[in-house]
């Protein structure tokens, strides 16, 4: 029998490539919540997609129709639903009665800009993430997966003397938590906190993750990767670098993250969260290296040390998910970035 699994967030990075991902590995069906606030509609990135109505305000799209977009905020879907339990069969017209898997990547996210810049704007997501996990409580799906991120462990493990690879076990809720990583840490804390109440207090098998810097072809360009990528690709020199360039992230292929997400929801069911990380410290100016290399120049390094750089070194510790998931993400930081780096030159010929 066909299911219907809810992503809240569907249409933003990390949500449209797990829809894509599950469309082609499944005959399941995706019914995905989206403000669009900074994602963007099926039509853009499922590929011949462009979307029948097929009952007010929600479009089906891809073969068989199995993608189906409401646009909404989804704390206002979440009040519908909660106020008429055959919303699915009455409102929309579907052969559906429930969702089974629910993804929530719903948030307000961003780059450091935007986690330093406007800290109340991302303070929003305390409000989503309770609205959810007040709704999933009472629904009670079958799974859950809530995306944490490495934004929830303390910074003092991060800083330029004492910076550490992050094992699970530092963000503890019966003895340590220290200071996350502005508002955007705190929700996510907070966010694991909900998931481990509704696991242990009302049953409900939730799976959270902690995915350090995801990144991908098409991500935002707002995000450090592929705007990096961009600028390699135009040749950019001087080469500018925010701070020194030497700080230091996790990155992880955002396929390497999909896999991870399908893995936790398997095998994770208490509310725990596990890291999704390569486990390799990489510098903005090993990255700069990297894409200026493949682009064939070698740039003068121009830093800006007025521009927010976030903490000195974050990288995961993946030895809790390899000795108990034996689980190793597949794509090489060169491999990945070659494959940002081509999609950046197709982006700047079709300007051309
Ligand atoms: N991308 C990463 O590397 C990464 C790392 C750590 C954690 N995460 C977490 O994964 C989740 C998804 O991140 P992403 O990178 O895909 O972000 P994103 O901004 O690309 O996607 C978020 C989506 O949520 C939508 N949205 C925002 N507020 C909404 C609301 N009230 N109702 C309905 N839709 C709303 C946006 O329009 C967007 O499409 C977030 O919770 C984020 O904190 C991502």
């Amino acid at each position: 029998m066909s299911v219907i699994h809810l992503v809240s967030g569907g249409c933003g990075f990390v949500g449209r490539n797990l829809v894509k991902r599950l469309l082609q590995t499944t005959q399941d069906y995706f019914f995905v919540v989206d403000d669009l606030s900074t994602g963007t509609a099926p039509e853009h990135w499922l590929e011949g997609a462009s979307g029948t109505e097929k009952a007010v305000g929600l479009k089906a799209y891809g073969p068989g129709g199995r993608l189906l977009f409401l646009h909404s905020d989804f704390r206002t879907f979440l009040r519908d639903i909660q106020d008429n339990a055959n919303l699915l069969k009455e409102r929309y017209n579907l052969p559906f009665d429930r969702f089974t898997n629910i993804y929530h990547f719903a948030a307000i996210v961003g780059g450091r800009a935007k986690i330093d810049g406007d800290p109340m704007m991302v303070a929003l997501d305390l409000s989503i993430d309770a609205e959810f996990f007040y709704w999933v409580c009472n629904y009670k799906p079958e799974r859950v997966l809530f995306p944490s991120s490495s934004a929830a462990y303390p910074v003092d493990l991060q800083s330029d003397e004492g910076a550490v690879a992050l094992k699970e076990s530092d963000i503890s809720f019966e003895s340590r938590l220290g200071q996350p990583d502005m508002t955007y840490g705190w929700s996510k804390l907070t966010g694991e906190y909900l998931a481990q109440i509704a696991a242990r207090h009302y049953g409900i098998s939730v799976a959270c993750v902690r995915p350090f810097s995801g990144y991908g072809e098409d991500q935002d360009l707002t995000y450090p990767i592929p705007a990096i990528a961009a600028r390699a690709a135009a040749k950019e020199d001087p080469f500018e670098v925010w701070g020194t360039g030497q700080q230091g992230r996790d990155f992880v292929h955002i396929d390497d993250c999909i896999d991870a997400i399908l893995m936790a929801m398997d095998n994770v069911h208490d509310g725990s969260a596990i890291n999704i990380g390569s486990g390799r410290l990489t510098s903005f100016l090993e990255i700069i290296d990297i894409f200026t290399d493949i682009a064939g120049y070698k740039p003068t390094i121009k830093p800006l040390l007025h521009k927010p750089v976030g903490v000195h070194a974050r990288h995961a510790d993946m030895s809790y998910v390899s000795n108990t998931f034996d689980w190793k993400p597949k794509i090489s930081i060169r491999e990945g970035m070659e494959r940002v780096y081509k999609k950046a030159l197709e982006r700047l010929d079709n300007k051309a």
